[in-house]
């Protein structure tokens, strides 16, 4: 049953969902709002951060010809917004056997040859809710630089929107996943210091203090993941091969 009680009718705004008109808060996002609605969410729903991808949505706008596109779990409700559930965009993703692929993109021509029929309209760039040029990194591997394409496409987060406009039927995340697979497995410098982390956690280096954190409470772990150093983001110019070598 709709949750629609709790609020005053003055805080709350019209949505439609499979049809059915439901009175929300303005300020929630359309993941909430389904929830608040009174629907479950069982799939297209993940880390409700705007970093999994699940979440892609289309939607319309009473009287707007165009069709809006964004993460549920980041994108605000609007009066009168149309949500519906609708099939999968079929962007396929071919199978294929890493451990035999060479890293070069003669590799992902062969099993992505529709590549070639991208006609440069940039719509992926401009649906893509991370912002990711994704134009750019399919024009680098049509130039057969994996690099760049690896580099341009890191903040893709799967998400899909961009093949449900492109007029080529080109899957591009799926294009990009692989060109980020190949450069990051076969060609970029091994991490020294992860090679070492990895062989003292192998070792046991770190066993007192695993069990250590797992006696703590919740909030004193979340309290420290928090506060955890993190690695700075590698420049650009890192990004490079050969100016990372001693990494
Ligand atoms: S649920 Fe992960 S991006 Fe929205």
């Amino acid at each position: 049953m709709p949750n629609v009680q709790k609020e005053t009718e003055a805080d709350l705004i019209p949505i439609f969902i499979m049809g059915k008109r439901y009175l929300v808060p303005e300020s929630l996002t359309i993941m909430k709002a389904i929830e608040y609605a009174g629907y479950q969410f069982i799939r297209g729903c993940g880390c409700r951060g705007g970093i999994c991808g699940a979440c892609s949505t289309v939607y319309r706008k009473a009287g707007d010809y165009k069709i809006y596109s964004g993460l549920a779990c980041q994108t605000v409700v609007e009066p009168n917004m149309y949500l519906t559930q609708i099939p999968f965009f079929p962007a396929l993703r071919r199978e294929y056997d890493y451990e035999t692929m060479e890293p070069v993109a003669e590799s992902i021509y062969q099993l992505y040859p529709e590549l070639f029929r991208c006609v440069a309209c940039n719509a992926c760039t401009k649906i893509c809710p991370m912002d990711v040029q994704v134009l750019d990194y399919i024009s680098a591997l049509k130039r057969g630089d994996l690099e760049a394409a690896t580099r341009i496409s890191f903040d893709c987060i799967q998400c899909g929107l961009c093949a449900s406009r492109c007029m080529g039927e080109l899957p591009q995340y799926h294009i990009a996943q692989l060109a980020r697979r190949l450069h990051g497995g076969k060609l970029a410098p091994r991490a020294e210091h992860l090679r070492q982390v990895v062989e003292s956690i192998a070792a046991g280096k770190f066993a007192d203090v695993m069990e250590e954190l797992k006696a703590l409470p919740v909030d004193e772990l979340r309290k420290l993941y928090t506060e955890r150093e993190l690695e700075p983001a590698m420049s650009d110019e890192q990004w490079r091969p050969s100016n990372n070598a001693g990494l």
